[in-house]
This record gives structure tokens, sequence and C-alpha cells, in this order.
């Protein structure tokens, strides 16, 4: 039989669709066992039920970091930009403009935006601490001074930050008041920490106000939280919820421990917000992994479905916040003593999803 040009060219275009017919099969059936490589936004998924999302500093948002975040995330809050230390330098100068950027950003983008930290022992800065002449500041003088930040600072994102960590890590369990034995302690007492909570009220009276700490899953850090707490309530300060920085591991804490101090703030009547989520690929300090890096990710993806699932099951849990966008920028990563290949967050360095996304996701409220 002779080949007409017609028939060739019907044949050609007959296999052509075959083919793209059966790649297109092909690659459908992989989108099911393997999601693609552009997901759909957290932010979207949790909305109405929990906020979403990353601490940031102002040189991410300018790169990749900053459109993954705008995808993915509905809320932020500064890494550092906002701690007194950084925030307020001197006691005569503000460098807002950090902050200001992070602000801007967010609110372009109609995104959340938490307030992190009004008071940190870490992040105090020395002048806090000295008075005019030169000799120790006087207890007076520091309130003063704390007030003056407070009011200053909030003031200033009244309005835009509709969250503070008013306290950073105030608590500490081998203490028989339970409160770290800080400067701010010595020179001021617990008083310090009643005296934030009211001058940041008086300086923005409809911003959430968090205490926020480390650890909170642990029995006797818990315990110390809620006796804390229960001092400030009965005192009338006003406090709306607990920040449980959550920086966790793939191999602790247990998710009842979590599930146990949850529960334990939400009987206060507290709003229980998750603040700095991060989990590692290591034990505490111990950096020789057990099993493969491909078994870890895996494992971290079904470790943060179910923290995932047990922060939906807990009515009281408004906001999940992890610390940072991508693997690209952790600060389990920053530091001579650490191997700086962590992997903690969602997305990988080059911002693709890991099975810790996907896992997290599929918790969604339907
Ligand atoms: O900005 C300076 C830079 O100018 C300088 O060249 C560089 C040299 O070391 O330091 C830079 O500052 C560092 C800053 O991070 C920004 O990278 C500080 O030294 C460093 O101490 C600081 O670390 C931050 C740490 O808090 C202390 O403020 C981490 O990024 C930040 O992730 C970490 O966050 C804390 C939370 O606030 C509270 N909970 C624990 C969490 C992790 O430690």
């Amino acid at each position: 039989m002779r080949y007409s040009v017609d028939a060739g060219a019907r044949h050609y275009y007959a296999i052509f669709f075959f083919c793209v017919f059966a790649i297109g099969r092909v690659s459908h059936a992989d989108e099911t066992q393997h999601p693609p490589a552009v997901a759909e936004s957290l932010a979207d998924a949790f909305r109405g039920r929990l906020k979403i999302g990353a601490a940031v500093e102002p040189a991410q948002l300018t790169e990749a970091d900053g459109s993954l975040l705008v995808r993915q995330f509905n809320s932020v809050v500064a890494e550092n930009a906002m701690k007194p230390a950084d925030i307020h330098p001197r006691e005569d100068t503000y460098n807002f403009a950090p902050a200001d950027t992070i602000v801007d950003f967010a609110q372009r983008h109609h995104m959340a935006i938490r307030g992190h930290t009004l008071l940190w022992h870490k992040r105090t800065p020395d002048w806090f601490w000295i008075g005019k002449d030169g000799q120790p500041a006087s207890r007076e003088l520091v309130l003063e001074r704390l007030r003056q930040h407070i009011n200053t600072v909030v003031g200033r994102y009244k309005g835009k930050v509709y969250a503070w960590d008013v306290v950073n890590e105030v608590i500490d369990a081998s203490q028989q008041n339970c409160l770290r034995n800080d400067k701010w302690m010595q020179v001021v007492g617990p008083e310090y920490i009643s005296a934030a909570f009211r001058d940041a009220h008086a300086a923005d009276p409809f911003a959430r106000l968090f205490i926020n700490d480390y650890s909170t899953h642990e029995p006797a850090k818990r315990d110390c939280l809620v006796r804390v707490i229960k001092g400030l309530l009965a005192d009338g300060v006003p406090i709306q919820g607990v920040g449980h920085q959550m920086h966790i591991s793939i191999y602790w804490p247990s998710v009842s421990s979590i599930d146990s101090s949850l529960t334990a703030f939400a009987q206060l009547g507290l709003e229980n917000q998750i603040t700095e989520l991060d989990m590692s690929l290591y034990q505490h300090k111990d950096y020789r992994p057990a099993t493969s890096l491909q078994q870890r990710l895996t494992f971290q993806g079904q470790r943060y479905g179910a923290v995932m699932a047990l922060f939906l099951a807990h009515r009281e849990v408004t906001a999940v916040t992890w610390w940072g966008v991508a693997d690209d920028h952790t600060w389990l990563n920053v530091g001579n003593d650490v191997p700086g290949d962590d992997q903690p967050l969602l997305f990988d360095r080059s911002q693709q999803p890991k099975p810790a996304y996907w896992e997290t996701l599929r918790g969604r409220p339907l």
C-alpha cells in the first residue's frame, strides 16, 4: 500500500497525541504519589482556624524566602528586629528601620504581625542598668525606663502588631519562686513582670499580651508557669495567653507532654500560641545522626503531622509560627559548635516543600 503524505501526517499526529495523552496520564499519576513542586498555601489551608506565621529578618523579604513567605504564610514576627537591644540600643536612640521594614511588608501583603519581645534578659541593653552618674540604676529608674521603652515601641506599632510577647523566658523551675534570677529580679524584683504587662496594655489596650517561654512541655517548667500566671491573674494583670516557643526535635518531646501543657493553660482560660516552632533533625547537642537523612526527614514529616493534629485539637491554640521560613535560614545552623546542616523547617534550602510540609498540610481542617 502506498503511503500518502496525508496518511503519513495523520499517522504522526496520532502518535503525537497518543504520547501527549500518555505523558499526561503518567504525570497525573505521579502527582498523586509525589505532590506537585508548587504547593498550595498553608495559610489558605488553615484560614479561619490558625494563623500561620514565620519569623524573618528584613533582608529575607527581598530574597526567595520573601516570596515564599507571601505565598505560604499570613503572619510574621521579627526574628530579632524588635528585641530591646536591637530596637533601642541606647537610651536616646531607637533603631526602628529594620522593624518598620517588616511591619510595612506585612501590611502590604495583608499579614498579621506578632511582636517579639518587650523584655528578655538576653537582649536587655546594658544602659538599662546604669544610672546617670554611672552608678547602678535604681529600681525606680529601671521601671521608668521599661515604661518608656514599652510605651514607645508598642505605641509605634499600635493597631498593627496584634499580639506581643511581653516577657520572654522569665521562668526558671530550679528557683523556689519559679522566676529566673536575672538582673530584672535582682534590681526590680518579681513585679517587673506585672509592670511590663500593665505598660503594654496601657500603650495598646487591644493588643493581645503573651508570656513566652521554651520547654513548656516539661512538667516542672509548666507547673511553674501555671503558678506564675495564676499569681498575675489574681492581681488583675492583663495577660491573654501563653507563647510556647516549641523548639523541638524529631526525638523529643512526646506529643502527650505537649498536650498536657496546652491543657493546663487552656484550663486557666488562656489562649495558647505556638510562637517559635522548629524541629531539629538532631538530639539536643548530640550531632551524631542515628539514621539516614532521608529517614529523619520522613520521620520529621510524621512528627509535624502529629503536632499539627494536636494543635488543631486544642481550640484555644490560635496561631502557629515557625522560627524561620525555609532551611536556608535557621538559628540552629549558626555558631561554631553546630554542624550547620540542620533542616528544621517545612521548606528546604531551595524553598521547596519537604515531607514536613505535606504532613503539616494533611492535617488541614476539612
Ligand atoms: O546583626 C549582627 C551583625 O551585625 C553581626 O555582624 C553579627 C556577628 O555575630 O551578629 C549579628 O547579630 C546576631 C543576630 O542574631 C542576627 O544574626 C547576634 O549576634 C545573634 O546573637 C542573634 O541571635 C538571635 C538570638 O535569638 C539572640 O537574639 C537569633 O538570630 C534568633 O533566632 C534567636 O531567637 C531566639 C528567640 O528570640 C527567643 N527564643 C529562642 C530563639 C532562638 O535562640
